[in-house]
């Protein structure tokens, strides 16, 4: 069973910053063609061209995961060019941008748009792959959780519940995807630990006893980075994970020990 992703067609939600364009690069390099699907435009376009500059293969199809239509579009899109979707990545989240409050100073809004991106915008992304992945008769989900759903990691409940949500939503699929189909789809999740993205470093700004205190707690003491998870999500993508359905890898250096 070969762990080469050379050929197979992905989409990568969120690719156009941190983790996402991690992955999206990674497998760009190993030979696959890469969809990357964005809301920002700017960075989406950016990342697709620096695939192509390292003769690497992608596209960059403009999406907002939290509506339906868009997801349809995304693969349409990757149907067009590619011709096939082997697997999905939805790694797109309100992550970037968020900062730690108390629940009572939560802001309704903030709230609900956590909830439409993070958990909505999973549910659309893999019911507009779904029609291609079946007439395939095989196709990979892969959905970025984090560890903050198995430690309970405060002062940010709503991106923790949404996280959780997206743990319970990769086994509920796993489960429902082969029944409605019959086809041979499969369904994970990675829990990234704490990255060191952009996101996290604004996030975390003026916190350092907060990032000391993480690295404590990891068995591998340093700071995770994009290319520490890259390797898992590249395993999901491959032939070599075809038998796994149903479960969490966990990338964090040891803290969680889930
Ligand atoms: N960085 C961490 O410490 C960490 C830890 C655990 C899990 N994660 C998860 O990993 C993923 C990537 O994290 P990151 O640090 O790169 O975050 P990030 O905020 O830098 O990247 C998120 C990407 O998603 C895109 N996006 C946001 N809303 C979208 C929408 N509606 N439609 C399409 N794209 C949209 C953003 O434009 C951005 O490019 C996220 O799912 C995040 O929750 C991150």
């Amino acid at each position: 069973m070969s762990l080469s992703v050379k050929d197979k067609v992905v989409i990568v939600t969120g690719a156009g910053r941190g983790i996402g364009q991690a992955y999206a690069e990674d497998l760009a390099a190993d030979g696959a063609k890469v969809v990357i699907a964005e809301i920002s435009a700017d960075d989406g376009a950016a990342t697709a061209a620096a695939i192509k500059q390292k003769g690497g293969e992608a596209i960059f199809v403009h999406t907002d995961v939290t509506k339906f239509e868009s997801t349809k579009k995304m693969a349409e899109d990757a149907v067009a060019a590619y011709g096939r979707i082997d697997a999905i990545i939805n790694n797109a989240a309100l992550y970037g941008g968020l900062k730690s409050k108390s629940l009572l100073q939560l802001d309704e809004a903030e709230w609900d748009r956590v909830m439409a991106i993070n958990v909505k915008g999973i549910w659309n992304c893999v019911r507009a792959v779904l029609p291609q992945m079946t007439k395939q008769g095989k196709g990979k989900i892969i959905n970025i959780a984090s560890t903050v759903a198995l430690r309970g990691t405060p002062f940010m409940l709503h991106y923790t519940a949404s996280k959780g949500a997206v743990l319970a939503m990769t086994k509920a699929l796993a489960v429902e995807l082969p029944v409605i189909t019959r086809a041979n789809i499969t369904v994970n999740s990675i829990c990234p630990g704490l990255t060191f993205t952009e996101a996290s470093i604004k996030l975390l700004e003026g916190q350092d006893k907060a990032i000391e205190a993480n690295i404590r707690d990891q068995c591998l003491k340093r700071k995770e980075v994009a290319e520490d998870l890259v390797g898992a999500a590249h395993y999901l993508v491959s032939d070599a994970s075809d038998f796994m359905t149903g479960a969490a890898m966990v990338v964090d250096g040891g803290a969680a020990r889930h």
